[in-house]
């Protein structure tokens, strides 16, 4: 039995913290659309929301620290004022820690896994009777059909076409906290597709674990990988772009290289997560590609789309790792040349195998590596967008710039571009980029594209 707490109003007013990767983010605006077919507003910015949704992310450090301690200084905050919100903790951490979050935060109303949040509004409703719940269950992607229609969106949505993971990389919780690898249907996301084109985007960035694992039957029946949903995508009028996020270099196949050089909406950008430079260090990840194999799959995609901007995610400081197994990954960034990167000190993480390795690397040398990596990466984004500099592209408007008249939006290679035009959100601007820095490039118009 689950301790009850007083009886509660409903919520009025509600706030989605979203802590993790694109993939919390999705879950984060599909928890908000939920709430909101329940009458329940977001709350306007810089006030308390009735109802806060901590939609947490369990992939490194202090990730559950931070809950209860956020938890902890909501409640302090709500005593003073006389008013504690109601709250619900999602995501990751419910998922690694539900039984604990319960047991440990009785401020918690809610406890619900990232499988389980089309259960929210039931769960809601057993909170306001003064009902403590907790769901962490995994039915096979259930929730996508219980979610409601998103109405009114930006240019850009995220649409998830696969979740979980199957590869046990031995650093890594996301097979635990999210479950086995699974596909969601091409015709549900076909439909998807339309109606979020409907709703007002323009560019589709597909969502998955892995995603390019993605398998599905298409309208004739046959099976059908990532390309075969792209190519079908790439039918639907009114949408522009196509990216997708997290490759696993081993789901890579023929079609989704070709799609590069063939389809016109799918965006040169290929975000390809290496981890380490080391063979040794690979193998003791369970990754299971050599950087041999890696480089060769990046040639292949160059080979299909030259002017591709290849992205990756990097761990300095796996168990064991010595300092000339790090200096293999400075040397396999310097043979790549990313145009963007994400680098991060190896976290252990209870319960993965990675967690009990012998030679664990001390903090001070995890930080030097990092540094010296990042200081590598940074010189390679900066030349990728200086060598960018005098071409000519469409920049896809997200928003408003700081001052009156500029505008920010995003390049094919998904640099971030501003310029100053007469323009709204969601056109498509054809800019000549004129000049670049580290994190985003000024662009002077050419001409607006016909929207
Ligand atoms: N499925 C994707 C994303 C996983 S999480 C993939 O395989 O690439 C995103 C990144 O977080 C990983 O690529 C990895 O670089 C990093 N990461 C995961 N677990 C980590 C840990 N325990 N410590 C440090 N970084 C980690
Ligand atoms: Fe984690 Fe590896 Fe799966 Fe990526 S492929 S989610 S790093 S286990
Ligand atoms: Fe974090 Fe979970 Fe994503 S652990 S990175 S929110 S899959």
């Amino acid at each position: 039995m689950k301790p009850a707490t007083p009886p509660q109003e409903t919520p009025r007013t509600y706030r989605v913290k979203s802590f993790g990767c694109q993939m919390n983010v999705y879950d984060g605006e599909r928890m908000a659309e939920l709430l909101a077919t329940r009458g329940i507003a977001p709350a306007p910015e810089g006030e308390e929301a009735d109802l806060v949704v901590l939609n947490t992310c369990h992939i490194r450090e202090k990730a559950a620290e931070k809950v209860y301690s956020d938890i902890g200084r909501m409640v302090k905050a709500g005593a003073a004022a006389g008013r504690t919100p109601m709250i619900a903790v999602a995501g990751c951490v419910a998922q690694a820690e539900g039984e604990e979050i319960m047991a440990r935060a009785p401020a918690v109303s809610m406890v619900v896994g990232p499988q389980a949040y089309h259960r929210l509004p039931e769960m809601l409703d057993r909170a306001v009777a003064g009902e403590r719940s907790s769901d962490t269950d995994m039915p096979a992607i259930a929730k996508f059909a219980a979610l409601p229609a998103r109405k009114r969106i930006g240019p850009t949505a995220f649409l998830t076409v696969q979740e979980g993971c199957d590869k046990f990389c031995t650093y890594c919780v996301v097979p635990y906290t999210r479950g086995a690898e699974i596909s969601r249907p091409y015709s549900d996301l076909t439909g998807e597709a339309v109606k979020l084109v409907e709703a007002g985007a323009r560019e589709l960035t597909l969502l998955g674990q892995n995603v390019n694992a993605w398998r599905g039957e298409d309208e004739a029946g046959r099976v059908i990988g990532l390309a075969g949903l792209i190519r079908a995508l790439a039918r639907v009028d009114g949408l522009e772009r196509i990216r997708y996020t997290t490759s696993h270099p081993a789901d890579m196949d023929d079609e989704l290289i070709a799609a590069h050089g063939e389809v016109a909406k799918l965006m040169p950008y290929l975000h390809l997560p290496v981890q380490s430079g080391s063979d040794r260090v690979l193998k003791a990840m369970n990754r299971s590609h050599t950087v041999e194999s890696y480089l060769k799959l990046l040639e292949r995609f160059r080979a299909a789309r030259p002017d591709i901007a290849l992205s990756g995610d990097f761990i300095v400081g796996f168990p064991g790792e010595s300092e000339a197994e790090f200096e293999a990954t400075l040397s396999l960034v310097d043979e790549v040349r990313y145009a963007q990167a994400f680098s991060f000190k190896y976290s252990a993480r209870p319960g993965t195998p990675a967690a009990a390795m012998d030679g664990q690397v001390p903090r001070e040398v995890m930080e030097d590596r990092l540094k010296r990596l990042q200081q590598r990466l940074g010189r390679d984004q900066l030349a990728f967008n200086q060598a960018s500099v005098g071409t000519t592209c469409e920049v896809l408007v997200e928003r408003r710039g700081k001052h009156p008249g500029q505008w920010l939006g995003k390049s094919p290679w998904l640099q971030s571009v501003w310029f100053e035009a007469d323009a709204k959100i969601g056109d498509l601007v054809s800019v000549e980029l004129v000049q670049a820095g580290p994190v985003s490039l000024e662009g002077k118009v050419l001409e607006l594209a016909l929207t």
